[in-house]
C-alpha cells in the first residue's frame, strides 16, 4: 500500500527562500526505499519528454545538494513529476525522501539528455528498457503523444527484484487507460511488460535473458527484433545498460546520440559505487 500526502497537509518544514527553488505539491512513498512528488513547473522550463535536470536540496550550512533526475512527467503536464530511491546514507536522498506538500526543492532549469524521439531514426516498433528507477524517463515518454504518433508499437519492459518496486510502473499504466489525452493510443500501441527476478510474479527474468531467448517476443507475439522495423531506449545501471547494449548489438541495432540518431539510446539511471 502506498502512503499518500497531498497539498493540503501541513509542511512538514518551514519554506525557505533559495534559488530555483519549486514547491512540492505531492508525494507518494512506494517501498521503504521508492517514492515520487510533483513539484510546480517554472513557466520558462521547456523539456523533451524523456529529458532529466539537476534538482536537490540545501545542506545544514545552505550550500546546495544536486543531483541527476529524469522527469517522470510528460513534455505537456503542467507540474513536473519525479520517481525516486531513497538510498539510507545518500546526501540528498537521506533528506529528500522526508520532503512533504508545501516544501520547496531546487531544480536548475536545464534539460538534457538522449532518451528523446529525435535520437532514434524513424521506426515502427519503439522498446523501453528499464531497471528500477530507470522506468522514469520512460514514465514521460509513454505519457506523450508523440510517441504514439512515431511509433505504431510501443513496449515497455521493466524489471525489479521484486513486486512492490513495480507498483509506481504498473499504476502508471493502469491509469493510462483513463487518460483524455493518451488512453485510446496506449491502448492501442502500448505493450506493458513487466518481470521480476527475486520475487514469484507472473512473469519472471532478467530484459537480457528474456529478449535472448526469445521468451518476450513468444508472449507478445511478435517477431524479433529487427534493426529496419525496431529502435530501443536503454536505462538502468551501468552493468545492466552494458549487457543490453550488447544483446541490441547482437539484433543489428546500432547506438545512436541527439547529434547522431541510430537504432537505440542509453542513459545510466544512476552512478553506481566507484564507477
Ligand atoms: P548518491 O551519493 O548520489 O548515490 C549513492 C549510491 O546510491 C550510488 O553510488 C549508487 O550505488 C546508489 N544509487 C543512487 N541512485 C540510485 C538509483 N536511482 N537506483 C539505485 N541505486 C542508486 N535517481 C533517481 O532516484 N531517479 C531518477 O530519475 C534519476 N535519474 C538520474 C539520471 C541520470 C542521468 C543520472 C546520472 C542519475 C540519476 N539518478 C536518479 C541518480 C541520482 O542522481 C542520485 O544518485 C540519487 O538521487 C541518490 O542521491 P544521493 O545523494 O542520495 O546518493
Ligand atoms: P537480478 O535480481 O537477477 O540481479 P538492482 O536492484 O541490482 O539494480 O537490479 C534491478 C533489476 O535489474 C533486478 O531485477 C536485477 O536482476 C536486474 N539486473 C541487474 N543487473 C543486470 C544486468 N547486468 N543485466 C540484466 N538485468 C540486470
Amino acid at each position: 500500500m502506498t502512503e499518500q500526502t497531498k497539498v493540503t497537509d501541513t509542511p512538514a518544514t518551514p519554506v525557505k527562500v533559495m534559488p530555483d527553488a519549486q514547491t512540492v505539491t505531492a508525494v507518494t512513498h512506494w517501498t521503504d526505499r521508492l517514492f515520487s512528488f510533483r513539484v510546480t513547473r517554472p513557466r520558462s522550463l521547456r523539456f523533451r519528454s524523456g529529458e532529466f535536470v539537476m534538482i536537490g536540496l540545501p545542506d545544514d550550512s545552505g550550500k546546495p545538494i544536486l543531483r541527476a533526475y529524469s522527469i517522470a512527467s510528460p513534455a505537456w503536464d503542467e507540474e513536473l513529476e519525479f520517481y525516486s530511491i531513497k538510498v539510507p546514507d545518500g546526501p540528498l536522498t537521506s533528506r529528500l525522501q522526508h520532503i512533504r506538500p508545501g516544501d520547496q526543492i531546487i531544480l536548475r532549469p536545464k534539460p538534457v539528455g538522449t532518451l528523446v524521439l529525435d535520437a532514434l531514426l524513424p521506426g515502427q516498433r519503439l522498446w523501453f528498457l528499464a531497471t528500477g528507477t530507470g522506468i522514469a524517463p520512460f514514465a514521460s515518454l509513454m505519457r506523450d503523444p508523440e510517441t504514439y504518433e512515431r511509433y505504431d508499437e510501443v513496449v515497455m519492459m521493466h524489471t525489479c527484484r521484486t513486486v512492490a518496486e513495480l507498483d509506481y510502473g504498473r499504476t502508471l499504466v493502469a491509469a493510462l487507460a483513463d487518460d483524455p489525452l493518451i488512453g485510446e493510443l496506449a491502448a492501442q500501441k502500448l505493450r506493458y511488460y513487466p518481470t521480476t527476478t527475486r520475487e514469484e510474479f507472473a512473469r519472471m527474468g532478467r530484459i537480457t535473458d528474456t529478449l535472448t531467448s526469445g521468451k518476450v517476443f513468444a508472449d507478445l507475439g511478435i517477431p524479433p527484433m529487427d534493426a529496419a522495423r525496431d529502435r530501443a531506449m536503454v536505462c538502468g545501471s551501468l552493468a545492466f545498460n552494458l549487457d543490453v547494449k550488447a544483446v541490441l548489438e547482437g539484433f543489428g541495432l546500432r547506438e545512436g546520440a541527439n547529434s547522431d540518431p541510430r537504432e537505440y539510446v542509453v542513459e545510466k539511471a544512476f552512478v553506481g559505487d566507484g564507477i
